[in-house]
């Protein structure tokens, strides 16, 4: 192969041998491995899965803005599931991606969610004002998945006994983004309940009047959307919507006890919740590495990365770098970092995340509303591939407002 002047100056990558970004020790505890890697350099090649790892805020921003260089074709770790996932909008590209995506985000506009959000904040208030009275619960168990489940299974019509498999389904969809590790291999089976349920099971009868499920699946009816595209619609909210949420929530619970300073500033100033819900976000991202195919011979921030590579986007780290954000390790709910990258970035950028804020405004509400304080007890996280939920939260030192 011939060097061209060019390629002198091209610097490469850092080749990293043993780490494996999904292992384990790895899941249970992210940010000190994206830290290093970050520090390192903007481009890291792992040979194990042979990632081609992008750390750095610029460089992650730009290339989630670059869908022709940064494929979504391999938004998974694996190949089996970017087979299953081709036609959805996350795993397309231009031109097809932005039919497929108004599709799925018509029900997720502003405007179609200014109605919820009364009902919402009341579903969020109920169920803060009653755990507190408790004295303790667990704020996974009670608090992040009852409510989010409650929220999406009221959004789709359905009630009762598919609470359970909703949260299993959630979390079998983010393990199959992953490489086919173990965690992977298992969530094939469970994966496939959801798409039996959403595509062949579920029928508009079955569904509650005034439900946006049963308006997609009434639409599908009368010819407005393609046959499929209502059990799509619905999946999507259960596959993409569910443990991301979650996770969303159970950070904000643990963040507040650490914090309890920053707490106090969100009961006295009720118009910092936004605000906080973005720091909340950009301190601990739910999804935190976000798949690409590189179409092409490229660089970034002057590293080269070969065409055909696998990329893993790092979001989590580019969250904390400090060549972008100000003392990056501070929890600070007044900084408002609206730009952080935990809801991706460009055309492919989270299609819920109105929704995800409404829930998650609901509840930083409903706990500074009925609590001047608490304490959680050491937490874990639950492993999954691709989110990063706390397993459980044990909430205690419960002091009502
Ligand atoms: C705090 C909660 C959430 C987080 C952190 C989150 C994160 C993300 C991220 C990082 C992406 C981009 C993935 C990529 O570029 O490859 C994404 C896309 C997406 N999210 Fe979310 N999400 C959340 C909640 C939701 C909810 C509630 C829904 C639906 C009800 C949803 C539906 C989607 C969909 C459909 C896409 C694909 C959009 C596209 O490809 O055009 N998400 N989300």
């Amino acid at each position: 192969m011939t060097t061209t002047p060019a390629d002198t100056r091209r610097a490469e990558a850092p080749v990293e041998p043993g780490l494996d970004l999904f292992c384990d020790d790895v899941l249970a505890d992210s940010m000190p491995v994206f830290t290093r890697l970050r520090e390192a350099s903007p481009v890291v090649h792992l040979t194990r899965g042979d990632l081609w790892v992008i750390t750095r805020y610029e460089d992650v921003r730009a290339a989630l803005g670059d869908p022709e260089t940064f494929s979504s074709t391999q938004v998974a770790f694996n190949e089996q599931m970017n087979e299953v996932l081709r036609g959805t909008s996350l795993a397309a590209d231009p031109p097809n991606h932005q039919r497929l995506r108004a599709v799925l985000s018509e029900n997720l506009t502003p405007r179609a969610l200014r109605g919820m959000r009364a009902e919402m904040d009341a579903k969020a208030d109920d169920l803060v004002r009653e755990l507190v009275a408790r004295g303790s619960f667990d704020g996974m168990e009670d608090l992040a998945k009852h409510f989010v489940t409650s929220v999406v299974m009221d959004m789709i019509g359905v009630q009762g006994d598919v609470r359970e498999k909703m949260l299993a389904w959630g979390e079998a969809a983010f393990n199959l983004l992953g490489p086919m590790n173990q965690r992977a291999a298992a969530s094939f089976p469970i994966a496939g309940e959801l798409f039996e349920w959403t595509h062949h099971q579920l029928k508009t009868g079955d569904l509650a009047e005034g439900s946006m499920g049963r308006a997609v699946f009434e639409a599908a009816e009368r010819g407005d959307i393609a046959p499929e595209g209502a059990g799509m619609i619905v999946h999507q909210y259960i596959a993409a919507g569910m443990d991301t949420t979650i996770a969303a929530i159970g950070n904000a619970v643990v963040l507040f006890a650490r914090y309890p300073e920053q707490f106090q500033r969100l009961r006295e100033d009720r118009s910092l919740v936004p605000s906080a819900f973005n720091e909340i976000l950009r301190f601990m991202s739910p999804f935190p590495v976000a798949g690409r195919l590189v179409t092409r011979d490229t660089e970034v921030a002057g590293v080269r990365i070969p065409g055909g590579s696998q990329a893993a986007v790092l979001v989590g780290a580019a969250n904390r770098d400090p060549r972008h954000y100000e003392e990056p390790e501070t929890f600070d709910i007044t900084r408002n970092p609206a730009d952080h990258v935990s809801f991706g970035y460009g055309i492919h950028g989270c299609a819920g995340q109105g929704l995800a804020r409404l829930e998650a405004h609901a509840i930083l509400n409903a706990l500074a509303t009925h609590l001047k304080g608490y304490t959680v007890g050491d937490v874990q996280h639950r492993l999954n591939n691709m989110t990063r939920p706390f397993a459980s939260i044990e909430v205690t030192s419960v002091d009502p407002a």
